[in-house]
């Protein structure tokens, strides 16, 4: 039986480094309990450490998004630890087309199917899995909120779009990963529509993280902001959509 604790409560997937690190961080210090995903117990302790030096206690669950037998221990975790879910963060994900801020290692034309494949099992079937599972906990929150970290470049009205800053930013299967996270996005608030979950797609921004890589003029304490603002929506804030900080981007 679950022990009813009043402190909000997250769950941050990919919450060792990076934009993960810093949004538990900042939800913390609002006074949310973050609980952080992190893939082995040695980096789960150093994280909690990190967490408390900057005032913060959080907890950890050792996880990989791609194992279904992980989730379900994240479903076991937040049921036993609340009965419910208040807010999920679908932040862990995977760049695999080469480094940080040079040109991709593919193109459309020769992007490898195991490239595609590994992008989009972490990217996007990793996501929509745990959101599934979790779903029932997170209906049981008078407030469910559900953050999406897609990117900027997943939308294609901007791929699309000769004009665009991102518009030779084109690394296929990353890309694509975020498009079809965004349209899980609307799907699912669609499903939602009438209930007190709602679910956006977040751009944090290029920050500098391993993934955005050292040119990237954001710094993570900024990078984390769009995050944290979805995942504290007002009862009568947006659900469906895709958001940089306070600003709408195009699907
Ligand atoms: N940085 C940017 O400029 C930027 C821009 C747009 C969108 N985003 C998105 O923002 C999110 C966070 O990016 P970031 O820049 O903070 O990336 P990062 O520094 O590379 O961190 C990625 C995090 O995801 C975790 N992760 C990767 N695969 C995982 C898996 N299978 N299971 C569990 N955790 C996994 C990593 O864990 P390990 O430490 O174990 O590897 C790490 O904690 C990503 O979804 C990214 O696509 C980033």
């Amino acid at each position: 039986m679950a022990t009813p604790i009043n402190q909000r409560i997250a769950f941050i997937t990919g919450g060792n480094r990076g934009i993960g690190f810093e949004t538990a961080k900042q939800l913390g210090l609002l006074g949310i309990l973050p609980v952080i995903s992190v893939r082995s117990a040695e980096a789960a302790q150093d994280a909690l450490a990190q967490l408390r030096d900057f005032g913060v206690q959080a907890e950890a669950i050792v996880f990989d998004a791609t194992k279904r037998a992980d989730r379900q221990k994240a479903v076991d975790f937040f049921e036993a630890k609340a009965g419910r879910l208040d807010i999920l963060i679908n932040n862990a994900g995977v760049y695999l087309e080469g480094e940080p801020g040079i040109a991709p290692s593919f193109t459309a034309s020769t992007v490898p199917e195991h490239v595609l494949r590994d992008t989009l099992e972490t990217n996007f079937l990793a996501p929509v899995a745990l959101t599934q599972a979790l779903l029932p906990l997170l209906k049981k929150s008078a407030a469910g909120r559900i953050v999406n970290l897609s990117s900027i470049l997943g939308s294609l009205t901007l791929h699309s779009d000769p004009s665009s800053p991102i518009y030779d930013a084109k690394a296929t299967a990353y890309d694509s990963s975020k498009t079809i996270l965004n349209a899980y996005t609307v799907h699912l608030a669609y499903e939602l529509k009438g209930s007190t979950v709602k679910v956006n797609s977040a751009h944090p921004g290029w920050v500098q993280t391993s993934m955005g890589g050292s040119a990237a003029p954001m710094s993570i304490v900024d990078g984390a902001k769009t995050s944290v603002i979805l995942a504290t929506l007002p009862d009568d804030g947006p659900s469906g959509g895709f958001f940089h900080m306070n600003d709408t981007l195009p699907w």
